[in-house]
């Protein structure tokens, strides 16, 4: 069976990115999948001379074998101040410094959402233009506007993002 992993962008307890993120990873059918949480990974701010003391941690090592042992990958971004929250940057960095390609050539779906009407689109932006470089496979993508509105007890709850959400989980599960 293929193994998917979610990632929310965020270290927050409550992370819409990491709801949203499980919720559209339970739309999959006929996969494992697998929630990861970036507060389980605890990795100091990079520095080079972090890097040069003491090379990679047990946690970054763990957290990279996640995605290399993955088949797809679902992520969705939180935005702050317009750019990825610094804890998803944070990690990012530390991988990407295990392999520039961190996410390895497998098929991403790509969200964003945030309580704003643009739902991240300044994120997504940016990972959109600069993940192709670090081996980013993006098979589709979204920005996920208005969460409290559109995402109620656990669930999607307007029709027409649920429409789009699924149309482009079909195009994922058909890349694995
Ligand atoms: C420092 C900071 C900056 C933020 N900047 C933005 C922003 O640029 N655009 C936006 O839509 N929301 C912004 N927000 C609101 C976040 O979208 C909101 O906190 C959201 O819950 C973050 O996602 P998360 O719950 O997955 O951590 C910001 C929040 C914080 C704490």
């Amino acid at each position: 069976m293929k193994k998917i992993i979610t990632i929310g962008g965020s270290t927050s307890k409550e992370s819409i990115n990491k709801k949203l993120a499980e919720s559209v990873g339970q739309l999959l059918k006929g996969v494992e999948v697998i929630n990861l949480d970036l507060n389980n990974y605890e990795l100091p701010i990079f520095s080079e001379d972090i890097e040069k003391d003491q090379g990679f941690s047990n946690d970054l090592q763990l957290l990279n074998k996640e995605i290399e042992d993955s088949d797809g990958i679902i992520l969705s971004l939180a935005e702050h101040n317009g750019a990825y929250a610094a804890a998803f940057k944070n990690a990012f960095d530390w991988l990407s410094r295990i392999n520039g390609k961190v996410w390895r050539n497998k098929p991403m779906l790509l969200l964003s959402t945030s309580n704003g009407t643009r739902g991240g689109q300044s994120v997504m932006d940016i990972a959109l233009s600069r993940f192709p470089y670090n081996g980013g496979n993006i098979i589709g993508s979204m920005t996920f506007p208005s969460f409290d509105q559109n995402f109620q007890d656990g669930q999607i709850v307007s029709e027409e993002l649920l429409l789009r959400i699924t149309q482009l989980s079909d195009r994922f599960i058909k890349s694995l």
